[in-house]
């Protein structure tokens, strides 16, 4: 199932430091959106309130609203815990659990909800697998550890296991950064997919892969050194790259940046 996200006059903080500022947007469902802007510009800090894991660095904080389909993601009784589980998040290096076996690593988020029958269990491995374009080049060796499979392959491993809890949300930080353009081009077919059931958030350097990829584009930028990250503007993809309305976006687009 896939949500809205709507975020109001968010603000980010590490300690005294303010990271982003002001970030307000709408992420609709059944769509990817694509985060670009230089380094540093706050893209992985403004993804990781989307799901909670930005409180987790110790100092960190977040000031303002993130709405999942209307429901305060921050209220007073809601479980970080329980918003991780609805709202996924795949990393720019893959990082399957290396001595798990492949079956594992998809299991593992769903044995943390606790006990299934095999047979079940079985069942979401499976439908988990093919869900991440997977399962053809790995169902004979299942009880094999994920460390031995290819990069490419470990980031749809990576999403396996993320899609396999079904979220409403899967944020993707640079994932095809430390992957292969082959391998590249299997995450992005797979984004497509995804897509039909996710709301999906993708950080990405690669202009082409943004344009290719996404149905609107945020662009981040920073005022200036030590200042906060904001949201320059966003839109359907194909105006931000044809007919960026602030010459900042223009700029970073045709490569002209800095
Ligand atoms: N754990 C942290 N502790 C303190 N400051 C941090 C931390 N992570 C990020 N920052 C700071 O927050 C700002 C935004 O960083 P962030 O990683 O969100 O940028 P980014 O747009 O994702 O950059 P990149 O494109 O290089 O990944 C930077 O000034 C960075 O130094
Ligand atoms: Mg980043």
């Amino acid at each position: 199932m896939s949500k809205q996200i709507q975020v109001s006059g968010l603000d980010a903080y590490y300690g005294a430091h303010k990271a982003i500022e002001d970030v307000s947007m709408t992420i609709e469902p059944r769509s990817i959106t694509a985060f670009i802007g230089p380094s540093g510009c706050g893209k992985s800090t403004f993804l990781r309130t989307l799901n909670r894991m930005h409180e987790v660095i110790p100092g960190a904080r977040v000031e303002g609203k993130v709405l999942l389909d209307g429901d305060d993601l921050y209220g007073a009784s809601v479980e970080p815990v329980s918003v991780r589980r609805m709202i996924g998040m795949v990393f720019q290096r893959p990082n399957p659990f290396p001595t798990m076996s492949i079956y594992d690593n998809v299991a593992a988020g769903l044995r943390l909800n606790g006990r299934l029958p095999k047979s079940q269990l079985d069942g979401i491995v499976e439908e988990s697998l093919k869900g991440a374009n997977l399962w053809n080049e790995v169902k004979d060796r299942l009880t094999k550890p994920g460390a031995g499979l290819s990069g490419g392959q470990q980031q749809r491993l990576c999403i396996a296991r993320a899609i396999a809890v079904k979220p409403q949300v899967l944020l993707m930080d640079e994932p095809c950064s430390a992957l292969d353009p082959i391998s590249t081009l299997a995450i992005e077919d797979l984004m497509a997919k995804l897509k039909d059931e996710f709301t999906i958030v993708i950080v990405t350097h690669n202009m082409q892969q943004a344009a290719r990829v996404s149905d609107r584009t945020a662009f981040f930028n920073l005022a200036g050194q030590g200042q906060p990250g904001k949201v320059v503007e966003m839109d359907e993809t194909s105006r931000m790259f044809t007919n960026p309305s602030q010459k900042a976006t223009e700029d970073y687009i045709t490569g002209r940046f800095g």
